[in-house]
C-alpha cells in the first residue's frame, strides 16, 4: 500500500483544536483511515523518530496509543513519570524543552495545567502534542469523531452531537471541533459547570459560519431529544479528587440512562474512559448495543499515528508530479 501523503500540513503542534480548520481534521481522518487500514504495513513511515512522554496524571489510553504508535511507524518512546513532580518544579518549562528537543523528534505531554503544555510547545523547536490538560484534550476529540466518521460513512454534517455533564476538557475539545465539521451540538451542564466561556465563544462564531446550532441547556432531556450521538464523561476530573462527593450530588440528574437513551434518535453512547458505572453513566447503556467507547479507544491508537506523521512529515513538501518528471520516472 502507498504511505498516505502527509506532506504540507499546516501545524507544528497539537496543543488546541481551536486553530485547526475543518480540512486539517479532514486530512487527520484520511491519514488515520488508510493507516488503519495496513496497520503494520508503515512500519518505516517514522523510522529512528523518538517520542517524550511526559505524564503528570496517570493514563492508559493515552499512553498506550502513543507508546504503541510510534513504534508501529517505526519509531520509539521513553516515558517520563512526571507525576510525583509537577512540570516546573526542578527546571523551568522552557528549560525543560530545550533539553528535550536535542535529544528527542516530538514530545507528548499530559499536565495540570494548560499553559505548561503550552509553554512547552512555544519553547521546543520540535512537534508537542497535548495529552490532555485541565483546559483540553484534543486527541480525544479527534479519535471521537474520527469514530463517527467511520459509523457515518464520512456524514458528519447534520447530525446532533449531545454531550452531558461536566462542561470539562474533553467537552471543550469536542466543541472546537464538532461545530467546524457542520455538526450540531447541544452542551448540558448544571448551573457553574458550564464550559469555558471563550471556548463556547468560538464554537459559537464556527457554528454561525458553518450554519449549524450550538446551544446549552440544564435539562437532560431536552438535549437528548433528537440525538445521534451522547457523550459523557466523569463528573470530577484529575485534579478535582477533593470535590468527588460535592459534584456526585450535583450531577446526580445528568447521569445517562436507558430511559434518557430513549428520548434520542437512536443515538451512539460516548465516553473518553475511563467511566464510572452507576454514576454518569448506567452499566446497561455503558455496555449496552449503542455504546462504541471501546471503537473509540481503539482509534485512539490511529488518529493519534496519524497526528504523529502530519506533525513530524508535515513541514515538508508533496513529492514532485511535474509532467517532465513523470517521464523521466516512466
Ligand atoms: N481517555 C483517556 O485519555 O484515557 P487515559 O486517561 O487512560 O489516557
Ligand atoms: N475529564 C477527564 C478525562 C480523562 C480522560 C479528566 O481530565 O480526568
Amino acid at each position: 500500500m502507498t504511505a498516505p501523503d502527509c506532506s504540507n500540513f499546516p501545524h507544528q503542534d497539537l496543543v488546541s483544536l481551536a486553530d485547526w480548520t475543518a480540512e486539517d481534521i479532514q486530512r487527520v481522518f484520511s491519514v488515520a483511515c488508510a493507516l488503519k487500514a495496513d496497520r503494520e504495513g508503515f512500519n518505516t513511515l517514522l523510522s529512528g523518530k523518538r517520542l517524550a512522554l511526559i505524564f503528570e496524571k496517570d493514563s492508559l489510553r493515552t499512553r498506550m496509543t502513543f507508546d504503541l504508535g510510534i513504534q508501529q511507524l517505526g519509531g520509539s518512546a521513553v516515558y517520563l513519570d512526571h507525576r510525583h513532580e509537577r512540570l516546573g518544579a526542578r527546571e523551568s518549562v522552557p528549560d525543560m524543552a530545550h533539553n528535550l528537543e536535542r535529544w528527542v523528534d516530538i514530545i507528548v505531554a499530559r499536565t495540570y495545567r494548560h499553559r505548561h503544555v503550552a509553554e512547552l510547545a512555544d519553547h521546543a523547536s520540535v512537534p508537542v502534542i497535548n495529552g490532555l490538560s485541565d483546559l483540553l484534550h484534543p486527541c480525544q476529540a479527534l479519535a471521537d469523531l474520527l469514530t463517527l466518521h467511520e459509523k457515518w460513512d464520512g456524514q458528519l454534517a447534520g447530525k446532533k452531537l449531545v454531550y452531558i455533564g461536566d462542561g470539562n476538557n474533553t467537552c471543550h475539545s469536542l466543541l472546537h471541533a464538532a461545530p467546524k465539521l457542520g455538526m450540531h451540538m447541544t452542551v448540558c451542564t448544571p448551573e457553574g459547570y458550564e464550559p469555558n466561556f471563550k471556548v463556547m465563544e468560538s464554537a459559537r462564531d464556527a457554528a454561525r459560519a458553518m450554519g449549524v446550532s450550538l446551544e446549552h441547556t440544564s435539562s437532560p432531556q431536552e438535549a437528548a431529544t433528537g440525538a445521534h450521538a451522547i457523550y459523557t464523561d466523569v463528573w470530577a476530573s484529575m485534579g478535582q479528587e477533593d470535590e468527588t462527593e460535592e459534584r456526585a450530588a450535583v450531577f446526580i440528574d445528568y447521569q445517562v440512562d436507558e430511559d434518557l437513551m430513549s428520548y434520542t434518535d437512536d443515538a451512539f453512547f460516548m465516553h473518553c474512559l475511563p467511566a464510572h458505572r452507576g454514576q454518569e453513566v448506567t452499566a446497561g447503556v455503558l455496555d449496552g448495543p449503542s455504546s462504541i467507547v471501546f471503537d473509540i479507544a481503539e482509534n485512539r491508537l490511529h488518529a493519534q499515528k496519524a497526528v504523529m506523521a502530519l506533525l513530524l512529515l508535515g513541514q515538508s513538501a508533496a513529492p514532485a508530479t511535474t509532467p517532465e518528471l513523470a517521464e523521466v520516472n516512466a
